[in-house]
């Protein structure tokens, strides 16, 4: 899977292309997501959905804001998934891993689905990045953490950087 994810993390610069933000954001992403889903001993097939949904999660904001002006969670839920099939059919992923990257790309916004340990680890890495690159605030962390942080890794983490 390496290369395959290579092969994404190129795909998804061209389609941010002069966007190094972007980049640079899901790129801080995929890589608390490789590290909490490798130390938390992930299966294999289950590592490689993670990681490629990592690079992938923000996909729709593009479009969100070029439809709607907006990049809110929802439009971006909504998206999102059309344009990672049409890349991941592209590169000859097979169908049933396409569907739970699709899933976990339309569902990263909502936190009361989470239905699998690819889905948990998404949400705790985006908001490892998130809390820093949007400023939140200490007093809020402790309840980000309450509310959203199940693996213990994830938990080191946060607790390591921000607590
Ligand atoms: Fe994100």
């Amino acid at each position: 899977m390496k290369d395959k994810t290579s092969i994404i993390i190129n795909e998804m610069i061209s389609y941010y292309a002069k966007d190094p933000r972007r980049v640079n954001h899901f790129l801080k992403v995929f890589s608390f997501a490789k590290s909490i889903g490798e130390l938390e001993r992930l299966n294999e097939e289950t590592q490689d959905i993670l990681e490629v949904a990592a690079i992938m999660h923000d996909i729709g904001i593009k479009i969100s804001e070029e439809k709607y002006n907006s990049c809110a969670g929802n439009y971006q839920e909504i998206e999102g998934p059309p344009i990672a099939r049409e890349m991941l059919l592209k590169f000859k992923f097979d169908e049933k891993f396409i569907d739970r990257v699709c899933y976990l790309i339309g569902h990263h916004h909502t936190y009361s689905k989470i239905d699998g340990i690819d889905y948990q680890i998404l949400i705790e890495a985006d908001f490892l990045v998130n809390i820093y690159e949007d400023e939140i605030k200490s007093s809020q962390i402790e309840s980000v953490k309450e509310k959203h942080f199940k693996t213990k890794v994830g938990i080191e983490f946060l607790t390591n950087l921000y607590l």
